[in-house]
Protein backbone atom coordinates (compact mmCIF):
# COMPACT_ATOMS: atom_id res chain seq x y z
CA UNK A 1 0.00 0.00 0.00
CA UNK A 2 1.24 3.74 -0.55
CA UNK A 3 0.87 6.90 0.70
CA UNK A 4 -1.20 7.57 -2.44
CA UNK A 5 -4.23 6.13 -0.33
CA UNK A 6 -4.95 10.13 0.53
CA UNK A 7 -5.90 10.67 -3.23
CA UNK A 8 -9.23 11.79 -3.19
CA UNK A 9 -11.59 10.00 -4.83
CA UNK A 10 -12.40 12.02 -8.05
CA UNK A 11 -16.32 11.78 -7.71
CA UNK A 12 -17.73 14.27 -5.91
CA UNK A 13 -19.55 12.53 -2.93
CA UNK A 14 -21.90 15.70 -2.15
CA UNK A 15 -25.38 14.90 -2.21
CA UNK A 16 -28.21 17.55 -1.72
CA UNK A 17 -28.51 16.34 1.99
CA UNK A 18 -24.79 16.80 2.54
CA UNK A 19 -24.54 20.75 0.88
CA UNK A 20 -25.70 22.49 4.03
CA UNK A 21 -22.78 20.88 5.83
CA UNK A 22 -20.69 21.53 3.15
CA UNK A 23 -21.58 25.18 2.91
CA UNK A 24 -21.25 25.43 6.48
CA UNK A 25 -17.70 23.63 6.65
CA UNK A 26 -16.85 26.00 4.41
CA UNK A 27 -17.72 29.15 6.24
CA UNK A 28 -15.48 27.89 9.34
CA UNK A 29 -12.62 27.42 7.22
CA UNK A 30 -13.17 31.00 5.73
CA UNK A 31 -13.75 32.98 9.39
CA UNK A 32 -10.68 31.27 10.75
CA UNK A 33 -8.26 32.33 7.80
CA UNK A 34 -6.45 34.73 8.27
CA UNK A 35 -5.04 35.66 4.55
CA UNK A 36 -1.99 33.02 5.34
CA UNK A 37 -2.99 30.09 7.56
CA UNK A 38 -6.33 28.97 9.16
CA UNK A 39 -6.41 29.68 13.32
CA UNK A 40 -7.90 26.33 14.83
CA UNK A 41 -10.71 28.33 16.43
CA UNK A 42 -10.94 32.94 17.01
CA UNK A 43 -11.16 32.76 20.49
CA UNK A 44 -9.76 29.73 22.16
CA UNK A 45 -6.68 29.28 19.82
CA UNK A 46 -5.80 32.78 17.74
CA UNK A 47 -2.89 31.36 16.09
CA UNK A 48 -1.28 29.02 14.07
CA UNK A 49 -1.12 25.31 15.47
CA UNK A 50 1.02 22.89 13.83
CA UNK A 51 -0.73 19.61 12.87
CA UNK A 52 -4.18 21.68 13.06
CA UNK A 53 -3.04 23.51 9.89
CA UNK A 54 -1.98 19.87 8.61
CA UNK A 55 -5.70 18.43 9.11
CA UNK A 56 -6.51 22.11 7.81
CA UNK A 57 -4.70 21.58 4.65
CA UNK A 58 -6.25 18.36 3.97
CA UNK A 59 -9.85 19.67 4.17
CA UNK A 60 -8.90 22.59 2.63
CA UNK A 61 -7.00 21.20 -0.66
CA UNK A 62 -10.83 20.78 -1.85
CA UNK A 63 -11.66 24.21 -1.78
CA UNK A 64 -8.64 25.95 -3.12
CA UNK A 65 -5.20 23.65 -3.52
CA UNK A 66 -3.48 26.91 -3.53
CA UNK A 67 -4.76 28.06 -0.02
CA UNK A 68 -3.86 24.36 1.54
CA UNK A 69 -0.33 24.80 -0.30
CA UNK A 70 -0.04 28.56 1.23
CA UNK A 71 -1.63 26.73 4.82
CA UNK A 72 1.77 24.44 5.05
CA UNK A 73 4.33 27.19 3.45
CA UNK A 74 3.27 29.49 6.34
CA UNK A 75 3.54 27.27 8.60
CA UNK A 76 7.33 25.68 7.41
CA UNK A 77 7.98 29.06 7.18
CA UNK A 78 8.67 29.18 10.66
CA UNK A 79 10.82 26.16 10.85
CA UNK A 80 13.94 26.44 13.20
CA UNK A 81 17.26 26.03 12.05
CA UNK A 82 17.62 22.32 13.73
CA UNK A 83 14.44 21.42 11.39
CA UNK A 84 12.15 21.61 14.45
CA UNK A 85 8.50 22.99 13.26
CA UNK A 86 7.17 24.72 16.54
CA UNK A 87 3.59 23.99 17.96
CA UNK A 88 2.23 27.23 17.40
CA UNK A 89 3.56 30.21 15.22
CA UNK A 90 2.41 33.48 16.94
CA UNK A 91 0.88 35.85 15.13
CA UNK A 92 2.01 39.51 16.00
CA UNK A 93 -1.55 41.44 15.09
CA UNK A 94 -3.43 39.13 18.07
CA UNK A 95 -3.26 41.10 21.13
CA UNK A 96 -0.34 39.32 23.57
CA UNK A 97 -3.44 38.79 26.49
CA UNK A 98 -5.24 36.23 23.94
CA UNK A 99 -3.55 33.29 24.47
CA UNK A 100 -1.11 31.69 27.13
CA UNK A 101 1.41 31.10 26.96
CA UNK A 102 2.13 33.52 24.68
CA UNK A 103 5.30 34.94 22.79
CA UNK A 104 6.75 36.28 26.17
CA UNK A 105 6.58 32.90 27.63
CA UNK A 106 8.46 31.24 25.11
CA UNK A 107 11.02 34.05 23.96
CA UNK A 108 11.82 31.83 20.91
CA UNK A 109 13.41 35.18 19.64
CA UNK A 110 16.29 34.32 22.13
CA UNK A 111 16.80 30.77 20.97
CA UNK A 112 19.53 30.22 18.55
CA UNK A 113 18.40 29.26 14.86
CA UNK A 114 14.60 30.52 15.66
CA UNK A 115 12.68 32.23 12.92
CA UNK A 116 12.15 35.78 13.09
CA UNK A 117 8.40 35.32 13.94
CA UNK A 118 7.84 34.82 17.61
CA UNK A 119 7.07 30.76 17.93
CA UNK A 120 6.87 28.27 20.36
CA UNK A 121 9.58 25.86 21.20
CA UNK A 122 7.93 22.51 21.06
CA UNK A 123 6.53 20.40 18.46
CA UNK A 124 3.39 18.80 17.71
CA UNK A 125 2.92 15.19 15.92
CA UNK A 126 4.07 15.28 12.42
CA UNK A 127 1.44 14.91 10.19
CA UNK A 128 2.17 17.02 7.32
CA UNK A 129 4.18 14.78 4.99
CA UNK A 130 0.82 13.19 5.01
CA UNK A 131 -1.22 16.52 4.09
CA UNK A 132 1.36 17.76 2.06
CA UNK A 133 1.01 14.83 -0.34
CA UNK A 134 -2.79 14.63 0.19
CA UNK A 135 -2.24 18.65 -0.90
CA UNK A 136 0.03 17.59 -3.94
CA UNK A 137 -2.18 15.45 -5.34
CA UNK A 138 -5.51 16.94 -4.89
CA UNK A 139 -3.75 19.61 -7.82
CA UNK A 140 -0.35 18.12 -9.38
CA UNK A 141 -1.15 20.47 -12.18
CA UNK A 142 -1.26 23.35 -9.68
CA UNK A 143 1.20 22.29 -7.60
CA UNK A 144 3.58 21.36 -10.33
CA UNK A 145 2.83 25.52 -11.50
CA UNK A 146 3.79 27.24 -8.11
CA UNK A 147 6.94 24.56 -7.28
CA UNK A 148 5.28 23.61 -4.07
CA UNK A 149 6.68 19.61 -3.62
CA UNK A 150 10.81 21.63 -4.76
CA UNK A 151 9.90 23.92 -1.94
CA UNK A 152 8.23 21.47 1.14
CA UNK A 153 9.72 18.37 0.74
CA UNK A 154 13.64 19.69 1.85
CA UNK A 155 12.03 20.95 4.64
CA UNK A 156 9.48 17.36 5.79
CA UNK A 157 13.03 16.02 5.03
CA UNK A 158 14.65 18.18 7.71
CA UNK A 159 12.03 18.13 10.22
CA UNK A 160 11.35 14.58 9.94
CA UNK A 161 15.36 14.42 10.57
CA UNK A 162 14.89 16.34 13.67
CA UNK A 163 12.66 14.11 14.93
CA UNK A 164 14.74 11.09 14.00
CA UNK A 165 17.86 12.36 15.57
CA UNK A 166 17.19 15.10 18.42
CA UNK A 167 14.25 13.79 19.51
CA UNK A 168 15.66 10.09 19.75
CA UNK A 169 16.75 9.95 23.30
CA UNK A 170 17.02 6.74 24.12
CA UNK A 171 18.99 5.55 21.13
CA UNK A 172 15.94 3.29 20.52
CA UNK A 173 15.08 4.55 16.56
CA UNK A 174 12.10 6.22 18.20
CA UNK A 175 11.03 9.38 18.74
CA UNK A 176 10.37 10.95 21.89
CA UNK A 177 7.45 14.12 22.72
CA UNK A 178 9.07 16.20 25.69
CA UNK A 179 5.51 17.75 26.64
CA UNK A 180 2.48 16.20 27.07
CA UNK A 181 1.47 19.05 24.32
CA UNK A 182 3.78 17.40 21.73
CA UNK A 183 1.79 14.43 21.53
CA UNK A 184 -1.44 16.58 20.29
CA UNK A 185 -3.39 14.36 23.30
CA UNK A 186 -2.64 17.17 25.83
CA UNK A 187 -3.68 15.30 29.02
CA UNK A 188 -4.47 11.74 28.02
CA UNK A 189 -4.63 9.11 31.18
CA UNK A 190 -1.43 7.86 29.50
CA UNK A 191 0.62 10.61 30.17
CA UNK A 192 -0.81 10.55 34.32
CA UNK A 193 2.41 8.39 35.16
CA UNK A 194 5.55 9.84 34.04
CA UNK A 195 3.80 13.74 34.55
CA UNK A 196 3.27 13.00 38.32
CA UNK A 197 6.37 13.26 38.87
CA UNK A 198 6.39 16.97 37.36
CA UNK A 199 6.30 19.63 40.29
CA UNK A 200 3.31 22.23 38.66
CA UNK A 201 4.21 25.60 38.76
CA UNK A 202 1.41 27.12 41.38
CA UNK A 203 -1.82 28.56 39.35
CA UNK A 204 -1.43 32.03 41.23
CA UNK A 205 1.81 32.25 39.14
CA UNK A 206 0.93 32.42 35.47
CA UNK A 207 -2.77 33.37 33.97
CA UNK A 208 -5.16 30.81 32.15
CA UNK A 209 -6.80 32.17 29.41
CA UNK A 210 -8.34 28.57 27.92
CA UNK A 211 -10.58 28.91 30.69
CA UNK A 212 -11.89 32.27 29.12
CA UNK A 213 -13.56 30.69 26.40
CA UNK A 214 -14.20 26.48 27.62
CA UNK A 215 -15.61 25.51 30.80
CA UNK A 216 -13.14 24.23 33.56
CA UNK A 217 -14.72 20.39 33.49
CA UNK A 218 -13.55 20.29 29.97
CA UNK A 219 -10.47 21.77 30.21
CA UNK A 220 -6.85 20.08 32.17
CA UNK A 221 -7.15 21.04 35.99
CA UNK A 222 -4.91 23.65 37.24
CA UNK A 223 -2.74 21.26 38.47
CA UNK A 224 -2.14 19.46 35.30
CA UNK A 225 -1.88 23.08 33.49
CA UNK A 226 1.08 24.16 36.24
CA UNK A 227 3.15 21.09 35.09
CA UNK A 228 3.00 21.68 31.47
CA UNK A 229 3.96 25.18 32.46
CA UNK A 230 6.86 23.71 34.35
CA UNK A 231 7.97 21.19 31.82
CA UNK A 232 7.92 24.54 28.62
CA UNK A 233 9.90 26.74 30.75
CA UNK A 234 12.26 24.21 32.21
CA UNK A 235 12.94 23.33 27.87
CA UNK A 236 12.90 27.23 27.38
CA UNK A 237 15.73 28.17 29.71
CA UNK A 238 18.02 25.29 28.44
CA UNK A 239 17.98 26.69 25.20
CA UNK A 240 15.96 24.17 23.37
CA UNK A 241 18.42 21.90 23.89
CA UNK A 242 16.89 18.27 23.92
CA UNK A 243 18.65 15.69 25.90
CA UNK A 244 17.14 13.28 29.00
CA UNK A 245 18.77 15.52 31.47
CA UNK A 246 17.01 18.53 30.40
CA UNK A 247 13.30 17.07 29.77
CA UNK A 248 11.43 15.80 32.84
CA UNK A 249 8.52 14.09 30.67
CA UNK A 250 9.69 12.06 27.76
CA UNK A 251 7.81 9.66 26.23
CA UNK A 252 7.90 7.39 22.82
CA UNK A 253 4.30 7.70 21.91
CA UNK A 254 2.99 5.45 19.18
CA UNK A 255 0.74 8.22 17.56
CA UNK A 256 3.90 10.61 16.72
CA UNK A 257 6.09 7.53 15.35
CA UNK A 258 3.27 6.00 13.55
CA UNK A 259 2.90 9.66 11.47
CA UNK A 260 6.26 9.77 10.78
CA UNK A 261 6.08 6.66 9.27
CA UNK A 262 3.51 7.12 7.49
CA UNK A 263 5.08 10.46 6.59
CA UNK A 264 8.03 8.75 5.59
CA UNK A 265 5.88 6.99 2.43
CA UNK A 266 4.45 10.27 1.58
CA UNK A 267 7.99 11.64 1.07
CA UNK A 268 8.99 8.60 -1.55
CA UNK A 269 5.99 9.60 -3.16
CA UNK A 270 7.08 13.00 -3.36
CA UNK A 271 10.79 12.48 -3.95
CA UNK A 272 9.67 9.61 -6.57
CA UNK A 273 8.04 12.61 -8.13
CA UNK A 274 10.64 14.80 -7.94
CA UNK A 275 12.92 12.61 -9.61
CA UNK A 276 14.84 11.75 -6.50
CA UNK A 277 15.87 8.38 -4.86
CA UNK A 278 12.67 7.17 -2.56
CA UNK A 279 14.60 4.62 -1.18
CA UNK A 280 15.87 5.79 1.72
CA UNK A 281 12.48 6.67 3.00
CA UNK A 282 10.99 3.25 2.09
CA UNK A 283 13.86 1.93 4.54
CA UNK A 284 13.00 4.72 7.31
CA UNK A 285 9.16 3.74 7.13
CA UNK A 286 10.03 0.25 7.62
CA UNK A 287 12.61 0.86 10.37
CA UNK A 288 10.44 3.44 12.50
CA UNK A 289 7.09 0.94 11.64
CA UNK A 290 9.71 -2.20 12.90
CA UNK A 291 11.08 -0.49 16.07
CA UNK A 292 7.79 1.09 17.02
CA UNK A 293 6.03 -2.68 16.30
CA UNK A 294 8.84 -4.48 18.09
CA UNK A 295 9.24 -1.99 21.11
CA UNK A 296 5.59 -0.58 21.94
CA UNK A 297 2.80 -3.16 20.86
CA UNK A 298 1.59 -5.57 23.34
CA UNK A 299 -0.17 -8.52 21.21
CA UNK A 300 -2.00 -9.47 24.35
CA UNK A 301 -3.80 -6.10 24.64
CA UNK A 302 -3.97 -5.34 20.54
CA UNK A 303 -2.73 -2.28 21.04
CA UNK A 304 0.53 -0.06 21.01
CA UNK A 305 1.67 1.76 24.17
CA UNK A 306 4.02 4.87 24.75
CA UNK A 307 7.01 3.96 26.68
CA UNK A 308 8.38 6.19 29.12
CA UNK A 309 11.83 7.39 28.33
CA UNK A 310 13.09 7.92 32.00
CA UNK A 311 12.28 4.32 33.07
CA UNK A 312 11.50 2.20 30.03
CA UNK A 313 8.49 1.05 31.30
CA UNK A 314 5.36 0.68 29.25
CA UNK A 315 2.47 2.63 30.22
CA UNK A 316 -0.49 0.56 29.87
CA UNK A 317 -3.40 3.45 29.26
CA UNK A 318 -5.69 1.94 26.65
CA UNK A 319 -5.64 5.48 24.90
CA UNK A 320 -6.74 6.15 21.20
CA UNK A 321 -2.94 7.06 20.50
CA UNK A 322 -2.11 3.32 20.44
CA UNK A 323 -4.82 2.41 17.62
CA UNK A 324 -3.36 5.18 14.81
CA UNK A 325 -0.26 3.23 13.64
CA UNK A 326 -3.18 1.57 11.17
CA UNK A 327 -2.42 4.84 9.32
CA UNK A 328 1.09 2.70 8.71
CA UNK A 329 1.01 1.26 5.27
CA UNK A 330 1.70 -2.84 5.59
CA UNK A 331 1.47 -3.07 9.11
CA UNK A 332 1.66 -6.12 10.36
CA UNK A 333 -0.93 -6.30 13.31
CA UNK A 334 -3.67 -4.15 11.58
CA UNK A 335 -6.55 -6.53 11.69
CA UNK A 336 -5.57 -6.98 15.53
CA UNK A 337 -5.99 -3.06 16.05
CA UNK A 338 -9.18 -3.14 14.33
CA UNK A 339 -10.49 -6.31 16.28
CA UNK A 340 -9.34 -3.76 19.40
CA UNK A 341 -11.34 -0.70 17.97
CA UNK A 342 -14.28 -2.84 17.86
CA UNK A 343 -14.13 -4.32 21.22
CA UNK A 344 -15.95 -2.51 23.91
CA UNK A 345 -12.81 -0.38 25.07
CA UNK A 346 -13.79 1.39 21.78
CA UNK A 347 -16.79 0.14 20.27
CA UNK A 348 -16.15 1.90 16.53
CA UNK A 349 -19.42 0.44 15.48
CA UNK A 350 -21.08 2.91 17.14
CA UNK A 351 -19.29 5.24 19.61
CA UNK A 352 -18.40 8.22 17.22
CA UNK A 353 -16.23 10.07 17.23
CA UNK A 354 -13.77 7.27 18.23
CA UNK A 355 -13.27 7.37 22.04
CA UNK A 356 -9.73 9.29 22.95
CA UNK A 357 -9.56 6.76 25.07
CA UNK A 358 -11.03 3.12 26.99
CA UNK A 359 -15.08 3.89 27.40
CA UNK A 360 -14.65 0.78 29.86
CA UNK A 361 -11.88 2.39 32.14
CA UNK A 362 -13.34 3.92 35.40
CA UNK A 363 -11.80 7.35 35.21
CA UNK A 364 -12.93 7.77 31.44
CA UNK A 365 -14.65 11.19 31.74
CA UNK A 366 -16.65 11.76 28.33
CA UNK A 367 -16.38 15.45 28.87
CA UNK A 368 -12.75 16.97 29.13
CA UNK A 369 -9.70 17.31 27.02
CA UNK A 370 -8.14 13.76 26.09
CA UNK A 371 -9.36 11.89 28.82
CA UNK A 372 -12.20 10.36 27.19
CA UNK A 373 -14.15 12.24 24.25
CA UNK A 374 -13.64 12.03 20.41
CA UNK A 375 -11.57 14.15 18.32
CA UNK A 376 -12.63 14.27 14.49
CA UNK A 377 -8.47 14.30 13.44
CA UNK A 378 -7.96 10.92 15.20
CA UNK A 379 -11.24 9.40 13.92
CA UNK A 380 -10.48 10.83 10.22
CA UNK A 381 -6.73 8.90 11.01
CA UNK A 382 -8.32 5.77 12.35
CA UNK A 383 -10.64 6.27 8.77
CA UNK A 384 -7.86 6.27 6.50
CA UNK A 385 -6.09 3.62 8.11
CA UNK A 386 -9.58 1.36 7.36
CA UNK A 387 -9.52 2.37 3.91
CA UNK A 388 -5.75 1.72 3.28
CA UNK A 389 -6.07 -2.05 5.50
CA UNK A 390 -8.75 -2.72 3.01
CA UNK A 391 -11.72 -2.34 5.77
CA UNK A 392 -13.96 -0.05 3.41
CA UNK A 393 -17.16 -1.30 4.75
CA UNK A 394 -16.36 -0.11 8.79
CA UNK A 395 -14.77 2.84 6.74
CA UNK A 396 -17.94 3.90 5.13
CA UNK A 397 -19.65 3.53 8.27
CA UNK A 398 -17.09 5.66 10.37
CA UNK A 399 -17.32 8.07 7.78
CA UNK A 400 -21.24 8.28 8.23
CA UNK A 401 -21.59 8.55 11.84
CA UNK A 402 -19.23 11.07 11.73
CA UNK A 403 -20.58 13.25 9.34
CA UNK A 404 -24.00 13.02 11.39
CA UNK A 405 -22.30 13.62 14.71
CA UNK A 406 -21.25 16.81 13.29
CA UNK A 407 -24.33 17.69 11.26
CA UNK A 408 -26.26 17.36 14.89
CA UNK A 409 -23.96 18.90 16.93
CA UNK A 410 -21.79 21.50 14.93
CA UNK A 411 -17.89 21.60 14.35
CA UNK A 412 -17.47 21.09 17.73
CA UNK A 413 -13.52 20.57 19.27
CA UNK A 414 -14.95 17.25 20.81
CA UNK A 415 -17.96 14.98 21.28
CA UNK A 416 -19.28 13.02 24.04
CA UNK A 417 -18.85 9.58 21.82
CA UNK A 418 -21.89 8.15 22.90
CA UNK A 419 -24.34 10.68 23.48
CA UNK A 420 -22.89 12.85 20.21
CA UNK A 421 -23.14 16.47 22.25
CA UNK A 422 -20.26 18.52 22.03
CA UNK A 423 -18.06 20.09 23.96
CA UNK A 424 -14.78 22.44 23.42
CA UNK A 425 -14.81 25.58 21.01
CA UNK A 426 -17.38 25.84 18.33
CA UNK A 427 -16.12 26.87 14.92
CA UNK A 428 -13.17 24.46 14.69
CA UNK A 429 -11.49 23.97 11.79
CA UNK A 430 -10.01 20.69 11.60
CA UNK A 431 -13.53 19.45 12.49
CA UNK A 432 -14.62 21.44 8.97
CA UNK A 433 -11.85 20.25 7.12
CA UNK A 434 -11.79 17.07 7.97
CA UNK A 435 -15.93 16.93 7.06
CA UNK A 436 -15.27 18.42 3.93
CA UNK A 437 -12.53 15.51 2.93
CA UNK A 438 -15.14 12.86 4.67
CA UNK A 439 -17.98 14.35 2.06
CA UNK A 440 -15.45 14.03 -0.83
CA UNK A 441 -14.41 10.82 -0.51
CA UNK A 442 -17.07 8.16 -0.17
N1 LIG B 1 -3.43 22.22 23.00
C1 LIG B 1 -2.82 23.08 23.95
C2 LIG B 1 -3.70 24.18 24.34
O1 LIG B 1 -4.70 23.92 24.82
C3 LIG B 1 -1.45 23.49 23.58
O2 LIG B 1 -1.28 23.78 22.27
O3 LIG B 1 -3.45 25.34 24.25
Amino acid sequence: MTATAVEPDRQQACSPASGELDRAARRVLLTNWRGHATVPAARLYPHQWSWDSAFIAIGLRHLSPVRAQRELESLFGAQWQDGRVPHIVFDPHVPADAYFPGPSFWRSGQAPGAPGVPTSGIVQPPAHALAAWAVHTADPVASRARGFLPRIYPRLVAWHRYLTTRRDLTGSGLMSVVHPWESGMDNSPAWDVPLARITPVPVTEFTRRDLDHAAAGERPTDTDYGRYVRLARDYRDAGYADSLGVHGFAVEDPLCNALLAAGEHALAAMAAELGLPPERHRSAAARIAGNMTTMLYDPAAGLFFPRDAHTGRVLRSYSAGGLMPLVVPDLPVAAALVETALSDRFRLRDACPLPSYDLTAGDHDPGRYWRGPGWVNTSWLFWHGLRLHGERALAGDLRRRLLGRVRDAGFREYFDPLTGSGHGTDGFAWTAALVLDLLRTP
